[in-house]
């Protein structure tokens, strides 16, 4: 029995409005797809890919999960990684992390949520990591700095992938990105640290 009409109804009204401005949107987007950017954010229903930027069909390709995390084993993310970089050859990854992020949040308390705490020791891991930056802070700015470092922690596992250090040492123009959204009023904060070579990674992040 086919269900949740009205998503279909709204549907239809998206595919004609898209035609309407451009009758050769969905012929010419069948055929190929040649986005730049790689967005990895959070699954969170209020941080959607490209919406945000203001993006159509086509211009992204998106990886989310829970507080937009990137582990080493993760092979969904990593395959999302390497086929965004060998064989779309996009030019800028995106990690973006957000303020007000349930799973960050949850990675903070003490209590079980469930099998999504195995998930989520990541991002505990994370505060563990910058444990002398957030101690003393109010529970507010602990979160929103823990939802920063988070963003950096995974900026740096991409450029960690053997994908993105063969790309780069094979001269592909690639740049990682690291940005936090503030659910509260629409903005991209960019947590200025584009990273386009092994040299810079190095450079910023003299811990590695
Ligand atoms: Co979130």
């Amino acid at each position: 029995m086919k269900t949740l009409n009205h998503l279909f109804v709204k549907n239809i009204a998206w595919a004609n409005e898209m035609k309407r401005n451009n009758p050769e949107f969905f012929s010419s987007l069948a055929k190929q797809q040649f986005p730049e950017y790689l967005w990895i954010g959070c699954s969170d229903s209020r941080v959607p890919a490209n919406q945000i930027i203001d993006l159509p069909p086509g211009e992204v390709f998106v990886h989310r999960n829970i507080a937009n995390v990137v582990t080493h084993t993760d092979l969904n993310c990593l395959s999302v990684i390497q086929f965004a970089v060998d064989v779309l050859k996009i030019k800028h990854i995106i990690v973006c992390g957000h303020y007000g992020c349930s799973g960050v949040r949850a990675a903070m308390e003490d209590h079980e949520h469930g099998l999504v705490d195995n998930w989520l020791r990541h991002v505990k891991d994370v505060a563990r990591f910058n444990a002398k930056n957030l101690d003393g802070l109010s529970a507010d700015d602990k979160h929103d700095r823990l939802c920063e470092f988070n963003v950096q922690e995974q900026v740096v596992n991409v450029c960690n992938t053997n994908i993105i250090k063969h790309a780069w040492d094979n001269g592909a123009d690639l740049t990682i990105h690291g940005w936090i959204y503030n659910i509260e009023n629409g903005i991209l904060k960019d947590l200025d640290m584009c990273i386009n070579s092994t040299a810079e990674l190095k450079e910023k992040f003299t811990w590695i």
